[in-house]
């Protein structure tokens, strides 16, 4: 980031002429930084939903939503989904460069010695209702890790409470599936990787020889690959402003889970299945469902479509696209849903409505389809996502509070209540 004596915004304000230095990022983004406006002028900025407002700088994850570029520490989503794994992914974007094969091993080995719960977390899971939905469960799990593993914040402890946070984020969420359903809990097998190890304590039973399908687990760690940042999003946000009054990282992150299970967010991705099945009752009647979608009076929303930042193709979404087919085929399943999908995202990108708005399959509008194929019940495609974006939300929590500028995060506003009254 860099700053210079020519590179500043003038805002005049009636007798006001404000100077405000102009930053630039590595990839040519200006900003006006207005961090002493108020100080120097009295005046605020006004940005509901922050969409014209930058809340730090960050070298994890670039975004060009107009050329659906996304990329993690420099390199292209699509390299990382094809060569990489997830803990790799997950070490670059904490430590911001590729591990060396030995840091790679270390590490590896550090998360899979992680995995298992204290035994006393079992009464945790049998005071919730097995209806609970899993990510209201996960995220007060998380924050229930604070009590075993109250400690100093020095570096080494985040390091370890990052380890323990990736490696115990599966079983959490495969024990909150397994409690729902009243079956017993399936310890972690060491012998596996990530992504096995979660689908042998999600779909393993003590009475079986489950068996992973490679093809299965290959599919599963690139999802998790693909959403493993996506910068300042709603519950990214969250975790660094939960952070910034330094409350410690399970604290920030169970409330990250919080924030993602919204439907306009992580919680999306269950929300395209329940339309997509809603379709198909309906005879795969997409028309009619888009025209609902189009109509100002109803509050419908073509689910998966749309973005803040992505006025272009998702390419998370493309390579999602593309994986479907290979997963479903692998698994001898049913593509209906996958073809109604299909259909809907070709009526939608020739129609005017969606072409007016830059409304394009997010990356929720597939991965549904292949949880489902996999065999994930819908309300844990969310907590998959949560998975998946945890070491983004790591590395960016502690970005932050590396940052010398860092303060805690206190947004302003105008009031527009009633001004002084007298209580008679
Ligand atoms: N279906 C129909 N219309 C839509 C959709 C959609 N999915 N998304 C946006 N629009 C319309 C809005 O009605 C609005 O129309 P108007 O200008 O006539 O009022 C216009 O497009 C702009 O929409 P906003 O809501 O202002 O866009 P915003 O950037 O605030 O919202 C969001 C982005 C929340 C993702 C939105 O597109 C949406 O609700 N999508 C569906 C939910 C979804 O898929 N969420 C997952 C996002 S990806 C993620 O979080 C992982």
């Amino acid at each position: 980031m860099t700053t210079g004596n020519d590179q500043k915004a003038t805002l005049s304000y009636g007798d006001q002429k404000i100077e405000l230095p102009v930053v630039v990022g590595t990839e040519d983004e200006h900003a006006i930084d207005i961090s002493k406006l108020r100080l120097e002028s009295g005046l605020i900025t006004l940005d509901p939903g922050y969409g014209s407002t930058g809340s730090c700088s960050s070298s994890i994850t670039f975004i060009d939503g107009e050329k659906g570029i996304l990329r993690y520490r420099g390199y292209p989503i699509e390299q990382l989904a094809k060569k990489s794994t997830f803990l790799e992914v997950a070490w670059l974007l904490i430590h911001g460069e590729l591990p060396k094969a030995d840091q790679l091993a270390d590490f590896t080995s550090k998360v899979t010695h992680h995995t298992m719960l204290h035994e006393d977390f079992g009464r945790f899971f049998n005071a919730l209702p097995k209806s609970a939905h899993p990510m209201p469960v996960c995220a007060a799990a998380i924050a229930a890790l604070a009590t075993f593993y109250q400690e100093p914040e020095t570096d080494q402890k985040v390091e370890e409470t990052i380890i323990r946070l990736i490696a115990k984020m599966p079983t959490i969420a495969a024990y909150s599936y397994k409690h729902s359903l009243g079956q017993p809990n399936m310890y972690p097998s060491n012998n596996l990787d990530y992504s096995s190890n979660f689908l042998h304590m999600m779909f393993g039973t003590p009475c079986d020889d489950y068996e992973v399908n490679p093809v299965v687990a290959k599919a599963l760690d690139m999802l998790l690959i693909l959403h493993a940042d996506h910068e300042q999003n709603c519950s990214t946000s969250t975790v660094r402003m939960v952070g910034s009054s330094r409350a410690n990282l399970f604290a920030s992150i169970s409330s990250g889970i919080s924030a993602l299970w919204g439907s306009l967010h992580g919680g999306a991705n269950q929300k395209v299945i329940e339309m997509l099945e809603a379709i198909a009752q309906e005879h795969g009647s997409a028309d009619k469902f888009l025209q609902r979608a189009k109509d100002r009076d109803d509050t419908t929303r073509l689910m998966g479509f749309g973005h803040r930042v992505y006025k272009n193709h998702d390419p998370r979404a493309t390579i999602l696209k593309g994986a479907c087919g290979d997963v479903i085929n692998s698994l001898g399943g049913s593509s209906q849903l996958l073809e109604i999908a299909m259909r809907l995202e070709e009526i939608a990108l020739n129609d005017d409505y969606f072409i007016e708005r830059n409304l394009y399959p997010n990356v929720d509008f597939y991965s549904g389809v292949i949880y489902q194929a996999i065999g994930f019940p819908v309300n844990m495609f969310t907590v998959i996502f949560a998975m998946g974006r945890l070491p983004g939300w790591m590395a960016q929590w502690r970005e932050m509070r590396a940052d010398p500028a860092f303060r805690i995060g206190r947004p302003r506003q105008v009031y527009t209540g009633a001004t002084e009254r007298a209580y008679e």
